[in-house]
């Protein structure tokens, strides 16, 4: 076991707004521990954060899968011993209306979006140090339906009741629960979906890593409940 620091398990961190929350969290100083399918793009910002002088490890894995999710839980248990913050990040889109949606879609963006978190979070609650704090990346989409969205706006919308289910669960333990809600974020996520908007008018990965950054600020007596992350040209 190492020795006492604080840990952080983000998930998704290959890439997109998981890597900047990645790199954000290592410049404050709290080793990460990195989650996503792609190994090589893991090791990238493992690097990075070394040779800033940080610290992290790399975890490639399928958070569809039960087994994986378990055993990299016996990883933190051995590798770090307790986690303070646990930033749910992965997710997937896929589009397509009623009658266009196929339910092996359908079902894949429920697996990665809700079920990983779920599962994730009850396995690792008793990791958890007193104070801790559990981060979900929710989207605009959490709260608000668009046409040819069904898939992507249900997973949201019941990620955001798991966590606020969550909070009222875990508070009397003082573990705090926040959600945030970004509207459009440029990153590689927008290449899987078939729309052409201009990227160059949303917000940037780092803008949501901030926000995750200034809920680890905080007090240990303050939890912040919610941030919905709006363009301020009002774009997307
Ligand atoms: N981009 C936006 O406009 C936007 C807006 C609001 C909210 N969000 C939310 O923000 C989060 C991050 O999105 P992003 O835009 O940064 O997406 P992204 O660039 O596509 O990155 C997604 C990350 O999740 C990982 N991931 C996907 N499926 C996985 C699986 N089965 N197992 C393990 N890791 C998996 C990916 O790695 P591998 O593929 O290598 O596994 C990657 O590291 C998502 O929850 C998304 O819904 C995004």
């Amino acid at each position: 076991m190492l020795p006492d620091k604080n840990w952080a398990v983000v998930s998704g961190a290959g890439r997109g707004i998981g890597r900047a929350i990645a790199l954000a969290l290592a410049k404050e100083g709290i080793g990460v521990l990195l989650l996503a399918r792609s190994e090589n793009q893991l090791r990238e910002v493992s690097e990075l954060i070394q040779k800033d002088g940080g610290s992290a490890e790399i975890l490639p894995m399928d958070l569809s899968r039960t087994l994986e999710i378990e055993n990299a839980i016996s990883f933190f248990s051995n590798y770090a011993g307790k986690i303070d913050l646990l930033v749910h990040n992965a997710g997937i889109a896929r589009v397509g209306s009623f009658a266009e949606m196929n339910v092996e879609d359908w079902q894949v963006v429920q697996d990665v979006n809700v079920r990983a978190p779920f599962l994730l979070t009850q396995k690792l609650l008793p990791l958890m140090a007193k104070s801790s704090q559990i981060i979900f990346i929710n989207s605009v989409a959490g709260k608000q339906s668009f046409a040819g969205w069904g898939a992507y706006c249900a997973s949201k919308a019941a990620l955001k009741s798991l966590a606020d289910t969550l909070r009222a669960e875990v508070q009397s333990q003082g573990i705090r629960v926040t959600s945030i809600y970004p509207a459009a974020v440029d990153t590689p996520l927008q290449d899987t979906i078939p729309y052409d908007w201009d990227r160059t008018k949303m917000m940037r990965a780092e803008d949501v890593a901030r926000a995750v950054i200034y809920c680890t600020r905080q007090p240990r007596n303050v939890n912040i409940n919610e941030i919905d992350l709006a363009n301020s040209a009002g774009t997307f």
